[in-house]
């Protein structure tokens, strides 16, 4: 039982997580020939400009630029009627089947993208327009599917119907036989591609883009009838199988994008394809070997192969060809023999990932000496040659962007010296070991450096020396920094400083750095009080210090905090009023310090609340509203309120209007998009261990659609409001060590996600309900200490607990008590007592072994056990 106890220590981690997705293909600008049909127009006679005029006035039109002379209509030369129309990101409202769009029957050509039509189906009166030759209606938000009166459009060449919500399957393409451009990338069409599809009729398509869909199919042989293709992306479905070797009929292709499916097999063929410019084939289960011939060929610039089985060998390319290959993508593959000695004569290269390729010998850096526009490289994963990163070592001093994650380098890279383009240095995940060098600071484009998870210590120079550097992100979380903080770049953004052993105060200078959005200095050192001026940025990371004082009441109005965690510190005082101000406000822990107020609930109107934790303070007073009524906070997910001092009861009502009542999604973070190409995406994710007793953690949970509850080891009494079953999310519920009395609410087996149930140590009466049975997840309950009487529930979840859970009650029976509910001349279990003692602690950290273990649990465990793997 002790071991049991201490593994299951409540322990609350919150942390930080940067995503930083690099995707530097946007480096070299993608071409792509497509010609639409040429209709001209004439300026419109008086009656149809007062006709274009009141099919504008169908909409709130006060997004529109009236100065914009690309929006407007046109008019036929002879006849006067309108024949081309274009209003791009102005409308906003329905577009209605009554439209007086759908009486422009001579329309050749109508551009309505980027307006608001949210939640507009598309009308089939479009299928009155059957002169169209391009429509474009991307960015709408059309909802539905494509009526089948669009066959009608026979004329019809180009349609994009590009990021709208459109669902439904193939044939929506039915009788287009002269289509030539059809985006439908980035909506919610499905189903499978048949042989007999439409879109195999179509053969005069020249651009196919079928892009983040849901179709799931393999690909039929009949892509090969599309054989005036040039474009065709399918990326980001769930397709798989084999590519057809009718792929290979596709010789005009200049883009073929694959990627972010389920394909397997090998290589497609695509050496015919002699024309191609563009292959991207990641994030599938290729396997194989990689072709030689794809260097040579004649106009591939980009290859992506990253993330498949394929096994990369390349031999030297033929020196008379010289490849023309710009990026290439080779991450999370094989590589086997020299691949390097190849790579150095891609002497086009500018984009190059060769991160976590499985090999054992070590690169060395210098190979790729003779690519003198080697902009951005990822040597991730990789061993690398110590003596290639010493000074004297030659790279190309082209490079922009250098990763070299995760690759066991033990010294600092003094190679970085002579890069004086660098503007993103990412060294995370190595034994670095020592100081951060003073001339790292001067490299004059330094934007981004990450040295997260290293053993640096210290930095060289002054404690100025950071402060004239260009570096706006700035990573050095879990390393040894010790001493006081260094004064920052001026132009610092973001800061981690996370798992170090600073210490001293939070220096003021912090104040005047006024771009600073984002700091975490959590689990350091530091004393003394939170400066005053962190009330001005997003996200505040200050848990596990010692810091003391009362939190500043200095937010102000519009103050745009997201997150702010303060929690293990020696905060005394009361929560800051002024957080009213901060609207948008997501995250709020002050957990364990000694705080003395009320129950904030004044911070209802904080709308976007969605986790509060004030647990282990010196919080006082009732935590039901005056009004007896809804508590509100309406976005609320992780509600804790632990060991603290409150009182009062709960009324009926409590739980009714949170959001949580429903799974939706919506986790918390935010995105940055900044860097000089535009091509790092920041995404901050605020995450939460939630370590409740049983809860099984993966991982840490994002906060989407998951919600915890805990008031326990305060004063609270009354009955537990019937209105919790409304919290359909809730996966663990802790109110234990109060003294709530009543009978234990029968809606509580409408909490079918609840993995964690805890309502020992109260005075609740009556029975266990039988609906308990049916809660299949969960792992961990505990009823002790109560008066509750009658059968225990016999569903596998519970009779699996251990006896401790229902010990010390007013009367239960049946397992895994031994005391029988059916008199006591049936003799108890019989379960040797050491096995049980062994069970007991499994059942914490795996309730499988539990289910399969006792009786009757046996099979429905199982399943259950399945259902969730
Ligand atoms: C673009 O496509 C058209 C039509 O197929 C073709 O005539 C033209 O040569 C192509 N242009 C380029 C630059 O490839
Ligand atoms: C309106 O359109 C004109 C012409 O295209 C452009 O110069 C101007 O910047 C636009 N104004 C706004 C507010 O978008
Ligand atoms: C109308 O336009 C066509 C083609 O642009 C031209 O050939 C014709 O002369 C024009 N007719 C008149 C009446 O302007
Ligand atoms: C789009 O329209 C809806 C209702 O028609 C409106 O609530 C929303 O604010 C509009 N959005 C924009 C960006 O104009
Ligand atoms: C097809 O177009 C014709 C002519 O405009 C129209 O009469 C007919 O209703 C349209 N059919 C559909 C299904 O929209
Ligand atoms: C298909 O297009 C032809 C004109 O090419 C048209 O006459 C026919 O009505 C269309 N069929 C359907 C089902 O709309
Ligand atoms: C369709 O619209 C999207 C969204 O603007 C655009 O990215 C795409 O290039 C368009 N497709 C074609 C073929 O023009
Ligand atoms: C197309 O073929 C599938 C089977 O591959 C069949 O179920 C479907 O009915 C066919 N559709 C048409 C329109 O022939
Ligand atoms: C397409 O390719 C297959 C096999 O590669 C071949 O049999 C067929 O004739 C080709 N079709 C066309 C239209 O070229
Ligand atoms: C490529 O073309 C050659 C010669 O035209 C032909 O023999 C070969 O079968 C083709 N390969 C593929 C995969 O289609
Ligand atoms: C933190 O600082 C306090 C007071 O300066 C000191 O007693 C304590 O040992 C330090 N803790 C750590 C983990 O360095």
């Amino acid at each position: 039982m002790t071991t049991m106890s201490e593994s299951l220590l409540r322990l609350l981690f919150l942390s930080l997580l940067l995503l930083c997705c690099v995707s530097p293909s946007s480096l070299s600008p993608i071409y792509i020939n497509v010609t639409y049909p040429i209709v001209d127009g004439v300026a419109c006679p008086p009656h149809q400009i007062q006709a274009f005029t009141q099919f504008k006035n169908e909409f709130d039109t006060r997004h529109c630029n009236h100065s914009d002379d690309l929006n407007g209509a046109w008019c036929d030369n002879s006849t006067g009627a309108i024949t081309k129309l274009r209003l791009r990101d102005c409308l906003s409202g329905t577009l209605k089947p009554t439209s007086s769009l759908f009486g422009f029957h001579q329309l050749r050509w109508l551009d309505l993208s980027e307006n608001n039509f949210t939640f507009s189906s598309l009308p089939s009166k479009f299928g009155n327009l059957n002169k169209l030759q391009v429509l474009i209606l991307y960015s709408n938000g059309f909802l539905g599917h494509v009526p089948s009166s669009f066959s009608n459009l026979s004329l019809l060449s180009v349609l994009n119907l590009s990021y709208n919500m459109l669902s439904g399957r193939f044939p929506l393409v039915r009788n287009l036989s002269k289509l030539t451009v059809l985006d439908l990338s980035n909506n919610h069409f499905s189903g499978t591609l048949t042989p007999n599809s439409s879109l195999f009729e179509l053969h005069h398509l020249r651009y196919l883009n079928l892009e983040s869909n849901n179709f799931s199919s393999s690909l039929p042989s009949e892509f090969g009838n599309l054989n005036k293709l040039a474009f065709l992306s399918l990326s980001s479905n769930g397709l798989l199988g084999q590519v057809p070797l009718t792929i290979s009929n596709l010789t005009w292709l200049t883009h073929l994008v694959l990627g972010q499916n389920m394909f397997t097999g090998s290589f497609p063929p695509v050496q015919n394809l002699t024309k191609l410019s563009v292959l991207e084939l990641s994030y599938n289960n290729f396997s194989g070997p990689i072709p030689s011939s794809l260097l040579s060929m004649p106009f591939l610039s980009h290859l992506d192969l990253k993330e498949n089985h394929l096994t990369v060998s390349f031999e030297v390319p033929n020196s008379s060809t010289s490849s023309k290959l710009v990026s290439l993508f080779l991450a999370n593959n094989h590589f086997e023999g020299n691949i390097l000695e190849p790579i150095s004569k891609l002497i086009n290269l500018k984009e190059l990932d060769l991160s976590f390729l499985s090999s054992s010998y070590p690169i060395d850096l210098s190979l790729f000496s003779s690519l003198k526009f080697l902009a951005f490289l990822d040597l991730s994963g990789n061993n690398i040659y110590p003596a290639s990163l010493s000074s004297d070592s030659h790279i190309p001093w082209t490079l922009e962007m250098l990763t070299l994650k995760h690759c066991s380098i033990s010294e600092f890279p003094n190679i970085l010296k002579t890069l004086k383009k660098l503007e993103y240095i990412d060294l995370s995940d190595n034994r670095i070991k020592g100081k951060i060098p003073e001339w790292l600071w001067s490299l004059p484009r330094l934007s981004t450096l990450n040295v997260a998870n290293n053993s640096f210590n210290g930095f060289e120079g002054s404690s100025e020396v950071l402060v004239s550097s260009a570096v706006q992100q700035l990573e050095m979380d879990s390393n040894n920094f010790e001493g006081v903080l260094p004064n920052l770049p001026l132009s610092i953004s973001i800061f981690f400083a996370d798992y170090n052993s600073f210490r001293g105060e939070i220096p003021l200078s912090i104040c005047n750095r006024s771009s600073l959005t984002a700091l975490d200095l959590s689990y350091n050192n530091f004393t003394g009080p939170i400066p005053q001026c962190l009330s001005k940025l997003e996200i505040v990371e200050l848990r596990k210090n010692n810091l003391n004082g009362s939190i500043p009441d200095v937010f102000y109005v519009g103050a745009s905090l997201l997150t702010l965690d303060v929690g293990y510190n020696r905060l005394t005082g009361k929560l800051p009023r002024s957080l009213l101000n901060c609207s948008s406000l997501k995250f709020l822990s002050v957990d364990n310090n000694r705080i003395e107020d009320t129950f904030p609930f004044w911070l209802k109107a904080s709308p976007n609340l969605q986790v509060l934790i004030l647990s282990s303070n010196k919080f006082h007073g009732p935590i039901s509203p005056p009004h007896q009524g809804p508590l509100g906070f309406p976005e609320l997910r992780i509600f804790e309120i632990s060991d603290n001092k409150f009182t009062g009861s709960l009324p009926p009502s409590y739980f009714v209007n949170w959001k949580l009542s429903m799974n939706q999604d919506g986790a918390l973070y935010m995105a940055y998009e900044k860097n000089p190409y535009g091509i790092i995406t920041y995404t901050y994710v605020d995450s939460i261990d939630l370590q409740y007793k049983g809860l099984s953690m993966e991982d840490q949970r994002i906060l989407t659609s998951y919600s915890a509850i805990d008031f326990s080891g305060n004063r609270l009494e009354g009955q537990i409001p019937e209105s919790i079953g409304l919290l359909k999310a809730l996966i663990a519920l802790n109110l234990s060590n109060n003294a709530f009395t009543g009978h234990i609410p029968l809606s509580l087996a409408n909490l079918k996600e609840l993995e964690s149930l805890d309502l020992s140590g109260n005075q609740l009466s009556g029975t266990i309900p039988n609906g308990l049975r049916s809660l299949s997840f969960l792992a961990y309950i505990n009823m002790s200490h109560n008066q509750l009487k009658g059968e225990i529930p016999q569903g596998p979840q519970i009779t699996g607990q251990p006896k401790s859970s229902f010990e010390e009650n007013a009367g239960l029976c049946g397992l895994p008590l031994e005391e029988s509910c059916f008199g006591s001349n049936v003799p108890p279990t019989q379960q040797p007592e050491e096995e049980e003692e062994e069970k007991e602690e499994e059942q914490v950290l795996n309730w499988k072994a539990v289910a399969i273990g006792y009786g009757s649990g046996v099979l429905f465990g199982l399943a259950v056990a399945q259902l969730i793997a």
